[in-house]
């Protein structure tokens, strides 16, 4: 695997717009398993070997900072053999991909609640994180038990708790509160899998993301399309709500 520092290749699409932060809801891996006759938890294993490959590409693109939105707030009420096999598969992929990403430089950063987790897989996140902390390559955040209103509402829990006085709660200052805080919103949000919606990911951070969906499975992603993606990207015209002064 080759993950490069993104400043290398920094600007590498047709017309040199790269997103600097692309998140991506990962959909798809139980009806690409369905699709084939397998388990839904195959889809799980298959969907997760592939993020190293993702990783690779947009880090050479130039991209800085991935999302990935592995497991949600709400994916706990999903049947309990496919919860317990979810979390066991992320325990594996950390304990195999950790030293990887780490050779590549590329920093890992858990971003969600940590306390429902068990105490293997809070310790083999912490490892990750302690590990990496200090590499220069590209963030890979890993949206694990996270759901963007409980992520608001625990920055208010915190605001509060640090009796921040009231004139100084600002948008700056709110962000500090996130579990994103140290980075920029994202600029692109892919979904795959064919579903239009957000689904509680990155709701405050996601105020003027471009958005792309795709239905491609998960698993089925490629580097090909990937790149088609950030085409499209590059091409977008993004006003943050103002007027282009020339239309
Ligand atoms: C959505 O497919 C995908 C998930 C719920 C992600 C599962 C997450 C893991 C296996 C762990 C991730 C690990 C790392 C290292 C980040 P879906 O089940 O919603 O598919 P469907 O829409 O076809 O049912």
């Amino acid at each position: 695997m080759q993950v490069q520092a993104a400043s290398s290749q920094h600007g590498s699409t047709q017309n040199g717009k790269v997103p600097v932060h692309v998140a991506i809801i990962m959909d798809g891996n139980g009806r690409w398993a369905q699709k084939r006759g397998l388990p839904r938890l195959e889809g799980h294993r298959v969907g997760v070997d592939c993020i190293q490959k993702v990783v690779e590409t947009l880090s050479d693109k130039g991209v800085k900072y991935i999302t990935l939105y592995a497991f949600s707030t709400e994916n706990w009420s999903r049947p309990q053999e496919e919860v317990t096999g979810i979390l066991e598969i992320f325990l594996q992929a950390l304990r195999v991909q950790t030293r990887a990403f780490h050779d590549n430089n590329v920093r890992i950063v858990h971003i969600g609640k940590v306390d429902r987790l068990g105490l293997e897989l809070q310790e083999e996140l912490a490892y990750a994180q302690r590990l990496t902390r200090d590499n220069t390559g590209i963030t890979l955040n890993v949206a694990f038990d996270y759901g963007g209103r409980d992520e608001i509402l625990e920055a208010v829990r915190k605001i509060i708790h640090d009796r921040v006085p009231e004139e100084d709660v600002s948008e700056k200052l709110f962000r500090r509160y996130l579990f994103t805080s140290d980075s920029p919103d994202p600029d692109l949000i892919i979904r795959t899998g064919g579903e239009l919606r957000i689904s509680n990911f990155l709701l405050w951070q996601s105020a003027y993301s471009e958005y792309y969906h795709t239905p491609t499975f998960w698993p089925d992603l490629d580097s090909e399309e990937l790149e088609r993606i950030l085409e499209t990207f590059s091409n977008r015209q993004r006003r943050f709500g103002r007027v282009n002064p020339e239309d």
